[in-house]
């Protein structure tokens, strides 16, 4: 009954990933629970370089690769791609999770430029490595158990009505959900699947610690406190790991 261990279960040894917006944040925590875990290489894009490096120097496991790129601009994404693929041949997973919240209240098109067309440019110029995570002899992918995957890291901002931190924001996320359910549909046929997970608020304020129980409006965020690195952690391990290999399409709210 190994096979029902959870260090081999949620392990994702071997598996070869890209994170963007990495080099803060959600996406620098994604990266390193992936490189605690036992992935082989993260490459992990953001355009802030020296923040870049300095998440990489923090692996304790050596495999984060930083490299510089604008999801906004298709040209950036496609020359992160040409030097992605002079390092491996496929990748497994691709996380689009760059994000950028904009003005509280104008309805500025920046967040959803980066949030809908950013992502969606991010998955399109990534499809070919993530078809080789299937195919390639090398990729743990190629059992056929562990198809490759797109997540979208989209917000609970784009669930709920009440709470709109930025309208053009929220509205931009609910669309990239929608958009990633499509994506789930649209790809299944090339064995590629594609989830969101969908953060509540993860944030430190100047006030004061918020990840307490009881900091947060139940209406917002049901379990009234501010997700930790375990939180996002986790949820990346389920979906990326052999555990989430039969998930497709959800929208996973945490
Ligand atoms: N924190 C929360 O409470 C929360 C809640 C719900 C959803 N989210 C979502 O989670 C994601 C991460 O947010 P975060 O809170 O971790 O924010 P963050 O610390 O500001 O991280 C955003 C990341 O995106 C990168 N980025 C921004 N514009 C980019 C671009 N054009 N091209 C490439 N990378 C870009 C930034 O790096 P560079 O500046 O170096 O490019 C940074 O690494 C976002 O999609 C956000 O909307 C966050």
């Amino acid at each position: 009954m190994s096979n029902l261990d959870a260090a081999q279960l949620f392990s994702v040894k071997g598996l070869v990933a890209v994170v963007t917006g990495a080099s803060s944040g959600l996406g620098e925590v994604m990266a390193h629970a992936l490189d605690v875990n036992g992935a082989a290489k993260v490459f992990i894009l953001g355009r802030r370089e020296s923040k870049l490096r300095e998440v990489a120097s923090k692996a304790k496991n050596g495999s984060l690769i930083p490299l510089v790129c604008d999801v906004t601009s298709k040209e950036s994404l496609e020359a992160a791609v040409s030097t992605i693929e002079k390092q491996t041949p496929f990748i497994n997973l691709l996380i689009a999770n760059s994000g950028y919240l904009g003005e509280v209240s104008g309805m500025v098109p920046r967040p959803a430029e980066q949030t809908l067309a950013g992502s969606y440019f991010t998955f399109l110029a990534f499809l070919g490595l993530l078809g080789a995570g299937n195919t390639h002899s090398d990729s743990i992918g190629k059992s056929g158990l562990l198809q490759s995957q797109f997540i979208s890291t989209t917000s609970f901002g784009g669930l709920c009505r009440a709470e709109a931190p930025s309208y053009v924001y929220n509205a931009s996320k609910a669309a990239l959900s929608h958009l990633t359910k499509t994506l789930s549909s649209e790809y299944a046929k090339h064995s590629i699947r594609a989830n969101a997970i969908a953060p509540g608020t993860f944030a430190y304020t100047p006030e004061g610690d918020i990840s307490v129980v009881g900091s947060l409006p139940w209406q917002a965020i049901p379990v009234t406190r501010a997700g930790t690195e375990e939180d996002i952690a986790g949820a990346v391990l389920y979906l990326a790991s052999r555990a989430g290999a039969f998930v497709n399409g959800v929208h996973l709210a945490t």
